[in-house]
């Protein structure tokens, strides 16, 4: 996730552009730029860190047109060469997305004899540009943007021409209708100020900017009539796209995120997952005799999903550890080992310390983060990054979601390359996983009858989380989200277990979410639901939409669309969080900050 922005008008450029990139830092913050139509040409200056670090070393550019970016890199680190605008000839351009055909673009530019400078994906886009450029920005931008495959809200300026164009597909870009002035943003903060008049683009639509006048295009160059929205929403409101927190903001932003995740990186062709950034040689993937996974909270439950994945899947021994109690183990490790950290920030204390104290055992490394260029990063051989994009509330959710969805992945590419996993059973998985966006949507789409299970228990002071198999990490998930946002006291607990000491304390006081999917262990799981009812605990159950049975047994049923066993976990996480959020704001809590705990822990 980046922020772009575009102007033209009457006022100085470069003053609104760091304003509205500004106001689009929660987009990304790791560096910044821009470039301004001044003295006959463009003027582009960019830097590492922050707009602030941008705006201070910035000469007085005098111009009224002019783009911006402040990026969250995703591909290449972050440093000044990568940051936005890339410049091709006279077109620069700025761009939030992935470009998932890179390669074959990046092979065919420099036969045509570009250079390339940055290690990002964009700088193709204005290789494109300029390939295609004979006077008209429009027609070029379109051409170019036809030979993409991927995502992208990019945004381009000519020097020959007083213009700006921008275009989408996948990526939030909306066009901004002022008086004498137009703008383009990410996201309508960025020009709230200046006017309240926009129009939200749609994929495959181009507009071209100019003072005097706004005109929109299909890909074919066809003018269209697009509708103005008048917004009536403030800045705060506005940063969170309406929504009244951070959290929720995020976990509606899961269809797109699980989406970034898995772009470019699945060959449906052959049925084989596509992990460039893992430098392990297939020789070196075979011979692996264990996977010790170590993270810390939410990343740790998703590392335990892990190890159902490893093991069924690609036939590897797996542990999981918690990041501080792995460094005080003396752990067995070898050079067959592979240590996979886990860890949304990349910058967790306790699992930078357990990652070093894994190397000094000679074993390979494999960071699972978010966040590109952070201290984690630096410690590992093979980094893949979760591309869920910033992530404000405290209480982790899309980075979880994206964090499973990359150890499918993972586990997938093992097991294909240690021939556990044959083509048709990948192909199916790989559909599989690509469906789960849309299913993700329809969930959220149920988000009312979920609140208003959320609100019916919201009283309770204690509840629980039952699953079995791949469910057990989901449900210890649902309770630590519950803790951490509604300070309602949760125990995520293996089905199986409850019977050998805490279903002492199921009661009706206890409400008891009962993960209960399709899987192997269902009918194992329905006996676990009599259990509880027997002792009188109200029971919340998901399951599928096809499951006809549980409402025999339970209080409530909160549905999930019908996939395969392996992925219900992603699914069913979508409901506990929303579970756990809708919770929290019935009972007033501060969801975005929860009491005494912060968003990245950089103390042991
Ligand atoms: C903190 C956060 C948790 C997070 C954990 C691990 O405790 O509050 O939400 O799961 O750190 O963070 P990481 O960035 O390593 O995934």
């Amino acid at each position: 996730m980046c922020g772009i922005v575009g102007y033209v008008g009457k006022k100085q450029a470069t003053p609104i552009i760091l304003d509205a990139l500004k106001r689009l830092e929660y987009r990304g913050y790791d560096s910044a730029g821009l470039a301004v139509l001044a003295n006959g040409g463009i003027e582009v200056h960019k830097t590492e860190g922050k707009i602030s670090d941008l705006e201070a070393t910035l000469p007085d550019i005098k111009g009224l047109y002019g783009i911006g970016h402040t990026r969250w890199a995703t591909q290449g680190a972050p440093n000044t060469i990568n940051a936005h605008p890339h410049v091709s000839g006279n077109i620069a351009v700025v761009h939030n997305g992935i470009i998932e055909n890179y390669q074959e673009l990046y092979d065919e530019l420099k036969g045509d004899g570009y250079e390339f400078v940055s290690e990002t994906d964009t700088e193709v886009l204005a290789h494109l540009a300029h390939k295609y450029y004979k006077g008209n920005l429009v027609a070029a931008v379109i051409e170019g943007l036809k030979r993409v495959k991927g995502t992208y809200a990019a945004a381009f300026l000519c020097g020959d021409l007083n213009q700006v164009v921008a275009a989408r597909k996948d990526s939030p870009l909306v066009a901004g209708i002022g008086n004498g002035e137009n703008f383009i943003a990410s996201d309508v903060t960025a020009f709230l100020k200046y006017t309240r008049n926009v129009v939200y683009m749609h994929d495959f639509e181009l507009v071209s900017l100019s003072s005097k006048k706004i005109e929109f295009f299909d890909f074919d160059g066809n003018p269209i009539e697009e509708s103005i929205e008048s917004i009536e929403w403030n800045i705060e409101a506005a940063e969170k796209s309406g929504y009244p927190h951070f959290m929720l903001k995020e976990i509606h932003e899961q269809a797109t995120s699980v989406h970034d995740t898995m772009l470019g990186r699945i060959s449906e062709l052959t049925g084989d997952v596509v992990l460039g950034e893992v430098k392990l040689s297939k020789e070196e993937i075979r011979k692996l005799e264990r996977v010790v996974i170590i993270a810390c909270g939410t990343s740790y439950n998703a590392g335990l999903l892990g190890k159902y994945l490893f093991e069924g899947l690609a036939g590897i021994h797996t542990d999981v550890d918690i990041s501080s109690e792995f460094r005080y183990s003396n752990p067995v490790l070898g050079d067959s080992t592979l240590v996979i950290s886990i860890s949304q920030s990349g910058e967790t204390a306790d699992t930078i310390a357990a990652t070093k104290e894994a190397k000094t055992y000679g074993c390979r490394t494999l960071a699972v983060t978010n966040v590109v260029g952070t201290t984690l990063s630096r410690e590992v051989e093979n980094i893949v990054y979760t591309r869920a994009g910033p992530e404000i509330g405290v209480a982790a959710t899309k980075t979880f979601t994206s964090q499973l969805i990359t150890l499918y992945l993972l586990a997938v590419h093992f097991a294909r390359i240690r021939k556990k996993m044959d083509v048709d059973m990948s192909k199916r998985l790989l559909v599989s996983l690509k469906q789960l966006p849309g299913m993700i949507q329809q969930i959220l789409n149920n988000r009312e009858s979920i609140r208003k299970q959320a609100v019916r228990f919201s009283t309770a002071r204690d509840y629980f989380f039952l699953g079995r198999s791949l469910n057990y990490p989901i449900a210890l998930e649902g309770a630590l989200k519950l803790k951490e946002i509604s300070y309602i006291h949760a125990e995520g607990y293996a089905a199986g277990e409850l019977k050998h000491g805490p279903l002492a304390l199921i009661s009706k006081d206890t409400p008891v979410v009962a993960l209960a999917t399709r899987a192997s262990t269902y009918d194992k799981m329905l006996n676990n639901i009599k259990e509880v009812k027997a002792r009188g605990a109200p029971v919340l159950a998901i399951a599928g939409m096809d499951d006809t049975e549980i409402g025999k047994y339970v209080d409530a049923v909160i549905r999930v669309p019908v996939t395969v066993e392996l992925l219900y976990p992603v699914l069913s996480s979508v409901v506990v969080q929303l579970l756990a959020y809708y919770t929290a704001d019935a009972l007033g809590c501060p969801i975005d900050k929860p009491r005494n705990l912060a968003k990245s822990v950089t103390v042991e």
